[in-house]
């Protein structure tokens, strides 16, 4: 059959690739499989109970705001929960710069489409998370990585490349627990880093999913507080946050807090993508949280994931042979893995299938290619006892692979 569509694609849409994480999800939702793949809470922390009542008072008290077209920036009483939710981190930003989108993943999105064009250079962390990578590419930025260690992305890297001349479009980091490392930018990189885009006018993208996971004290300050504490409002940072780690990842609502000169654009990008985000969705986040579910769900989840964690570190402690190294992420849901050089994850994968455990091997997260040799591990979702058989069945491929090479 002659082709009608595919030789009409554009430049942008030849770039669109599967994210790998989506395909072996399939893969991992076979019966017997441990997945350690997917970025997925744990499905029996899902508060179905109180989004169940959430969802019968957005129709029930409001029904014309939860069934009705409604304005691009969001359901109001849910941006004025918002607005409060962020105080508490010492975000403080009006009405105004908040805005409702469909996940963060939406607001990758809108920002590649207002900053991003042919060949334009944009700053990230090596690794990063894919699905900005997978949101970007059809814009056909100009990857500019910057390394990585423990304590988050190297400042002093940035400040050399912007010293050298680069003008990236904006720099875009996960800043704390990050995806796929685990790692957090340490405080004293933070305060350089506001400082260092506040000499250079640098924008930055701070994604935040993860910072409200934080297992061993309190959470880190986001940069966006940063911003605002030293310029009085939010300048130099578009702030992004989601309901999907916390509550529901299928609610599919984040929030954006940006600079009053960007918040515009973006919400007129948001009306050519999809006129606003789905109303009963956007009610049914706010009556769930506005007695405080948040609240009594946190230390919940907290307690959960972090025994998770735990049992994945232990295991992998007992079961890695010498030569594989891995974080020990704070919080967040992932463990970063770097195997002996000789080794390749891609093809560890398909030996691990065959003992169905799954993960992601780590190159789809260097945006110019490289790290063969690593890997992302999740730790929320699975159960412990499932976490250590998994570690041992993959521990066992490697070693097998290792004694091949
Ligand atoms: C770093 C990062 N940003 C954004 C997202 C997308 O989240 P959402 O479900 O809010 O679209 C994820 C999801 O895994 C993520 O890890």
């Amino acid at each position: 059959m002659p082709a009608i569509w595919s030789p009409s694609l554009s430049h942008g849409a030849q770039q669109i690739t599967s994210s790998a994480i989506r395909d072996l999800l399939e893969i991992t939702q076979q019966p017997g499989t441990i997945s350690f793949a997917g970025g997925l809470p744990a499905p029996e922390c899902f508060p179905t109970e109180e989004l169940t009542a959430a969802t019968e008072r957005a129709l029930v008290e409001t029904p014309l705001a939860a069934l009705q077209y409604g304005p691009t920036e969001g359901f109001r009483p849910l941006r004025e929960f918002l607005v409060r939710h962020m105080a508490r981190l010492d975000i403080n930003v009006p009405l105004e710069q908040l805005l409702i989108t469909s996940g963060s993943q939406q607001a990758l999105d809108l920002l590649g489409k207002l900053f991003i064009d042919d060949g334009a250079p944009i700053a990230v962390e090596e690794t990063t998370y894919l699905g900005a990578l997978q949101a970007w590419r059809p814009y056909q930025p100009r990857f500019l990585t910057l390394p990585l260690d423990e304590d988050g992305l190297d400042v002093n890297a940035l400040a050399r490349m912007l010293e050298g001349g680069a003008k990236p479009r904006f720099l875009y980091l996960v800043s704390c627990f990050q995806n796929p490392t685990g790692v957090t930018l340490a405080p004293a990189r933070r305060e350089a880093l506001v400082a260092l885009a506040s000499r250079h006018g640098l924008a930055i993208v701070e994604d935040d999913p993860y910072g409200e996971l934080s297992y061993d004290g309190p959470r880190t300050a986001p940069l966006a507080a940063l911003d605002i504490a030293m310029h009085g409002e939010l300048r130099h940072v578009v702030y992004l946050s989601t309901f999907s780690k916390l509550l529901a990842p299928g609610l599919r609502v984040g929030w954006v807090a940006a600079p009053a000169e960007v918040v515009g654009k973006l919400v007129q990008a948001k009306q050519g993508m999809d006129l606003h985000t789905g109303s009963l969705a956007q009610a049914t986040a706010y009556y769930a949280s506005c007695d405080g579910l948040l609240d009594r769900h946190t230390p919940h989840i907290l307690a959960i994931y972090r025994a998770r964690r735990d049992a994945m570190l232990a295991a992998l402690e007992r079961h890695m042979p010498p030569g594989v190294r891995w974080t020990k992420p704070g919080g967040g849901m992932f463990i970063w893995l770097t195997l002996p050089e000789q080794l390749n994850a891609a093809q560890l994968l398909r030996a691990a299938l065959e003992r169905q455990v799954a993960f992601v091997p780590g190159e789809s997260f260097f945006p110019n290619g490289g790290g063969h040799n690593t890997m992302r591990l999740n730790f929320s979702h699975a159960a412990p006892a499932q976490i250590q058989e998994g570690i041992a069945r993959l521990a066992s491929a490697i070693r097998e692979m290792i004694g091949k090479t």
